[in-house]
């Protein structure tokens, strides 16, 4: 009889037009407001995706390579410091490349891995799994294309195993104080006692270094910030004319984060024909479209603790640019 040929590729996908829904709920409401907003979370189509890719290969974003240099030095003592087997579950995995020196370190300790990572664009997950299931052998993948939180709810573990979550990126900073709070107790539960996060946190620095990270002179972070409207337009068929907006970065030293906004360069109203909606925008009023929180070294302890986790250790780059950080669920 032959041999059961073992499926090492899963995804899980809510239905699209669910997924659509969401987003047009999510425009409508993020554009009906007095101050317009748009969550980031929907930069992220197969554009945005590569776009972001792109940024993350620019001299100005300085976090990729930071954390980079991170797992370079010092992955196999990260993994090392983690529970031992492990299956893990990456929140907003991308392109994973970062990932895979863990994956490395991970596979010189036990075999073989279970990875699961959660990502609300499918088509990075798929052109990603490709990849890792090419170069790893004895990797399994159970990707799902949706929320973390979502995600969260779905995690996969044998008995034996605990449970590593990778929350790279300092994708946590694109959250509020309360909003990062919700996120992190929810990872927490997913987890039991022993568990693991490990946690990719921007640091706070000055302005100038700030600001041109989110705006570089290329404009590949404008296009990145601009497609939000044409994937707009695309979905919802809208009519943004989008010359008609313009890019803009701030550090707001008092709340600790850097803003991107789409900036109104002119009085202008734009149709939603999908929401039956038209919007009016004054010159230079903006839609707030992310924020990046920025941390210091106690207030990451204290969001470990605030959330169900013991800090365990912390590894900065040569610049101290950039923390990971190790939790341990209590
Ligand atoms: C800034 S990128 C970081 C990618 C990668 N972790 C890294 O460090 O380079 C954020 C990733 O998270 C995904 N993402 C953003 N918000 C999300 C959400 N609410 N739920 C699931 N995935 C999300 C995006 O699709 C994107 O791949």
């Amino acid at each position: 009889m032959p041999k059961p040929v073992q499926v090492r590729f899963n995804i899980n996908q809510p239905a699209i037009v669910n997924t659509q829904n969401h987003f047009a709920e999510d425009v409508n409401r993020g554009l009906s407001a007095g101050h317009k907003t748009v969550p980031p979370k929907y930069f992220y189509d197969a554009l945005g995706s590569q776009l972001f890719e792109a940024i993350c290969l620019l001299p100005e974003y300085y976090p990729t390579r930071a954390e980079t240099e991170i797992f370079t030095q010092h992955a196999a003592e990260i993994i090392g410091e983690a529970p031992s087997p492990v299956t893990v579950v990456e929140l907003g995995s991308g392109s994973s490349i970062k990932t895979r020196q863990l994956i490395d370190a991970i596979l010189n300790r036990q075999g073989s891995l279970h990875y699961q990572p959660i990502d609300i664009s499918p088509t990075i997950l798929e052109q990603t799994a490709e990849k890792l299931l090419g170069i790893y052998p004895t990797l399994m993948i159970t990707a799902m294309a949706m929320d973390y939180t979502h995600g969260l709810g779905s995690l996969q573990r044998q008995k034996s195993e605990h449970v590593l979550a990778l929350f790279l990126g300092s994708n946590i900073g694109n959250y509020n104080p309360e909003e990062s709070r919700e996120i992190l107790c929810e990872t927490r539960n997913a987890l039991r006692p022993g568990d693991a996060l490990l946690l990719g946190a921007d640091l706070k620095k000055p302005a100038e270094i700030l600001e041109a990270a989110y705006d570089d002179a290329l404009g590949v972070t404008a296009a990145f910030n601009l497609n939000l409207l044409r994937r707009i337009n695309e979905e919802l068929q809208a009519d943004f004319e989008i010359r008609n907006f313009r890019h803009n970065a701030i550090w707001n030293e008092s709340l600790g984060r850097v803003e991107m906004h789409l900036v109104s360069r002119i009085e202008q109203k734009v149709r939603i024909e999908a929401l039956d909606l038209t919007i009016a925008f004054r010159e230079g009023e903006s839609i707030h479209t992310e924020n990046s929180y920025k941390f210091d070294l106690d207030q990451i302890s204290v969001m470990a603790n605030d959330s169900g986790f013991r800090q365990h250790r912390t590894w900065l780059d040569s610049e101290k640019r950039f923390s990971c950080n190790l939790w341990i669920a209590v």
